[in-house]
């Protein structure tokens, strides 16, 4: 078997058209974390977000029962809810007020008569799939699509050796955008083979020899196994995840963050961290580590767009990955590649 793979054309990284199937044949197909689950705890509270250019709404019931639907009004289209977040007991579109409860039946059409035409069977809202793991909500737009547990995979698994986030404390939220393709920044999300160029502050604090690098089939991910020089810290060893299509996570003894990466367009991508820590991380410690985050995003963001520049100018076509330096940019490409095939 050769010991290299060619890499994904160049134009995949610009291409408007290739980014709308991405889209819909990648964004759309597979769940995405969408919030911390104590921000719909309580029963009428609601948070709103988009997965690709879908507006949706997530919203825990009067009953208790957490409930995910597309925000939009089925009478002329509007969005139902246009605040990020709040509680409520029933939606009242702003445009007509058509009014839905939080189980989406349409309940009221102000000046329709209800019956025959406008009904709660044809009119109410189209449901999303929502569900909760290890504390936070994701949603799927794709009504056929495998349980969250096992879209997860073995990350159910190897979650099961860190604390949990009922454990820890939320801390903050970062988000940053970078004029990259989210194919650049995945490519390189998915390989250690640029940490000790790119990340000499990182790579130092890792003791590399016992960085191990797997592709997990089950859940569709790349492993780093990674041990901390300073134990004082994060508690030795750590698991950091890129699970396809655009969702890092990074489990340790103290702490644990999660990462979206939202595609905007072609060449445009948002990148939004979440940051937990124990209770025993005090609040230098916590700054600390989110500021060291903060740099590592940098330095990926400052290398992913010299490369898109590169991919955008028309010279390079294609290159090569290798099987022992990049297995996990090879895993990444080839899911693309099955999705969009
Ligand atoms: S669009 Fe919602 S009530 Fe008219
Ligand atoms: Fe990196």
């Amino acid at each position: 078997m050769s010991n290299t793979v060619e890499s994904l054309p160049a134009n995949w990284y610009y291409d408007e058209a290739v980014f709308r199937r991405e889209q819909k044949n990648i964004f759309e197909k597979n769940w995405t974390f969408i919030i911390d689950g104590a921000e719909v705890a309580k029963p009428g509270q609601f948070v709103t977000a988009t997965i690709t250019n879908q507006f949706i709404v997530i919203v825990r019931t009067l009953q208790g029962e957490l409930k995910g639907f597309l925000n939009l009004c089925r009478h002329r289209a509007s969005t139902i809810c246009t605040e990020d977040n709040g509680s409520l007991t029933q939606f009242t579109c702003p445009y007509h007020a058509w009014s839905y409860d939080l189980n989406g039946r349409l309940k009221n059409a102000p000046g329709f008569k209800m019956g025959e035409q406008v009904t709660p069977e044809k009119f109410s809202l189209i449901p999303v799939k929502v569900d909760i793991w290890n504390g936070l909500v994701f949603a799927c737009l794709d009504r056929e699509c495998a349980s969250l547990e096992s879209w997860l995979g073995d990350i159910v698994r190897i979650s099961e050796n860190y604390p949990t986030i009922s454990e820890m404390t939320f801390e903050a939220m970062r988000s940053n955008e970078g004029s990259i393709n989210w194919k650049n920044y995945s490519d390189n999300s998915a390989e250690g083979y640029h940490l000790p160029t790119i990340h000499p502050g990182l790579n130092a604090a890792l003791v590399s020899k016992q960085t191990r690098i797997a592709a997990y089939e089950n859940g569709k991910f790349v492993g780093f196994e990674v041990v901390y020089k300073d134990r004082s810290q994060d508690g030795s060893s750590g698991f950091w995840i890129y699970k396809f299509p655009g969702m890092l996570l990074h489990f340790s003894m103290n702490s644990f963050n999660i990462e979206r990466v939202i595609p905007i367009g072609p060449q445009t991508t948002v990148m939004q961290r979440w940051f937990w820590f124990k209770p025993s991380i005090d609040k230098p410690q916590r700054k600390q580590a989110i500021e060291f985050s903060s740099q590592v995003m940098k330095e990926d963001i400052g290398i992913c767009t010299r490369v898109q520049k590169n991919l955008e100018g028309g010279v390079y076509q294609t290159g090569l990955l290798s099987m022992q330096q990049e297995p996990g940019a090879i895993f990444f490409q080839q899911c693309v590649k099955e999705a969009l095939r």
